[in-house]
């Protein structure tokens, strides 16, 4: 009996052993699972730390090997612009912006250079390096409007007779050029507006490039040759570079007297300039054939000084004037400008009668003055009387320039 108890008590001893140890082990075991986890975690952030690091390092390499590199241009000699004037062979003469020529060779890997081009060359030895292609890429699009307008032939009145000559002569020989090798003939290549100021030059040649869909380059010949000293021949070549590459196209030169007045002589510098850029001028329009899509159109309030070069034929020879409107063409342009204003009983051919010598320009400018007399008024119409009151103060406006110019 007694041993039997010995033995229980053992067994409970065991037992409870066994349950201690199964308890720490469990303990162990959480312990454990949670350091792994800790680890992992730890892991983690140190592999994503990783990337970044790495990230930074090739950035900062990135930015070491362009420092570098900018550093390294910047110790090489700069090179000298010149022009080559002839090309013998491997050896070419050229001649530097001072003006002194010389005779170099050119490096073998320079190929096509011609008399003309513009050269790199080394500053010690003279040698061309390089073939200078930024004067291809003088950039003209900074210096001329390019544009494709939207006014179309709705949004001029009157002038029946010259927007018929227009579309004869510039849309038709664009849309259709076919009519034109069928028959035969030769369509010119380009038109002279010619008329007093705000008579609707501008908006003709705008309106026709709208029609084609054509780009619409405008130059103003005044600023071709004052603002570009030296540079108004090259600038006029690379218009019409342009003019052919954003084909079909509308050059437009306004204020072509500027450019193409009779010269009494060619003295100074200035002169010789203009000239010269005239010169450049007539040569692209020979340059090109009829049929190019490229159409000129010349503006001037000033036809009587024109140099008679520009209206030979095969050049601007067709001269179409643009006059003043008579009483039923300011009707039509009354109509243009009043067609979005809210009138009230506003006789617009009395308007019409009232403003004789008014140009396209100053009916426009009364149909805005009339609306201003509305806003004054806190209207939200203009009256017949707004008109009245408008025609005599641009009338007004008129005659003070008029004897501004005069005194
Ligand atoms: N026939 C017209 N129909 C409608 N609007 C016109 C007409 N003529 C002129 N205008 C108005 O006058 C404005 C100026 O006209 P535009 O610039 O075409 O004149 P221009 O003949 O080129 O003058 P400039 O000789 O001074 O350059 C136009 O924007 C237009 O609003
Ligand atoms: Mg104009």
């Amino acid at each position: 009996m007694a041993k039997a108890n010995a033995n229980e008590t053992q067994n409970d001893k065991m037992v409870y052993s066994q349950t201690v140890n199964a308890v720490d082990l469990e303990e162990e075991n959480r312990i454990l699972a949670e350091t792994v986890e800790k680890l992992e975690e730890e892991n983690k952030t140190i592999s994503s730390t990783l990337i970044k690091v790495e990230q930074e390092s090739s950035i900062l390499r990135e930015l070491f090997n362009n420092t570098n590199n900018e550093l390294n241009n910047l110790k090489k000699p700069s090179l000298l612009v010149a022009e080559v004037v002839s090309v013998h062979g491997d050896k070419a003469a050229i001649k530097l912006p001072n003006g002194n020529k010389f005779y170099c060779y050119i490096a073998q890997h320079v190929k096509d250079i011609r008399s003309g081009d513009a050269a790199l060359v080394d500053q010690k030895s003279l040698n061309i390096v390089e073939k200078f292609e930024a004067n291809e890429n003088f950039e003209v699009e900074k210096y001329v409007i390019v544009e494709k307008p939207k006014e179309d032939w709705n949004s001029i009145g009157g002038l029946k007779e010259v927007v018929r000559e227009i579309k004869e002569v510039i849309e038709l020989p664009l849309t259709k050029p076919e009519l034109f090798e069928n028959v035969g003939i030769k369509p010119p290549k380009g038109v002279l507006l010619y008329g007093p100021p705000g008579t609707g030059k501008t908006l003709l040649a705008k309106a026709v490039a709208s029609s084609t869909n054509a780009t619409f380059i405008e130059v103003v010949g005044s600023e071709l040759v004052q603002k570009f000293i030296g540079e108004g021949a090259k600038l006029v070549k690379d218009i019409f570079t342009l003019a052919r590459r954003k084909a079909p196209s509308i050059v437009f030169i306004d204020e072509i007297d500027a450019l193409a007045s009779k010269r009494m002589e060619t003295g100074t510098s200035g002169e010789r300039e203009v000239s010269r850029t005239f010169m450049q001028f007539l040569a692209e329009i020979d340059g090109f054939k009829h049929l190019d899509n490229v159409k000129i159109i010349g503006a001037t309030n000033r036809a009587d000084i024109l140099d008679t070069a520009i209206i030979r034929p095969g050049r601007l020879d067709r001269l179409i004037e643009v006059g003043l409107p008579d009483e039923e063409g300011r009707l039509e342009i009354l109509k243009v400008h009043t067609a979005n204003m809210n009138l009230r009983r506003v006789n617009r051919k009395e308007v019409a009668a009232k403003t004789e010598n008014f140009s396209g320009a100053e009916l426009q400018a009364v149909c805005t003055e009339a609306g201003y007399c509305a806003i004054r008024e806190n209207r939200g119409y203009v009256t017949h009387n707004d008109f009245l009151a408008a025609i005599e103060k641009i009338q007004i406006e008129e005659d003070d320039d008029a004897a501004g110019l005069i005194g």
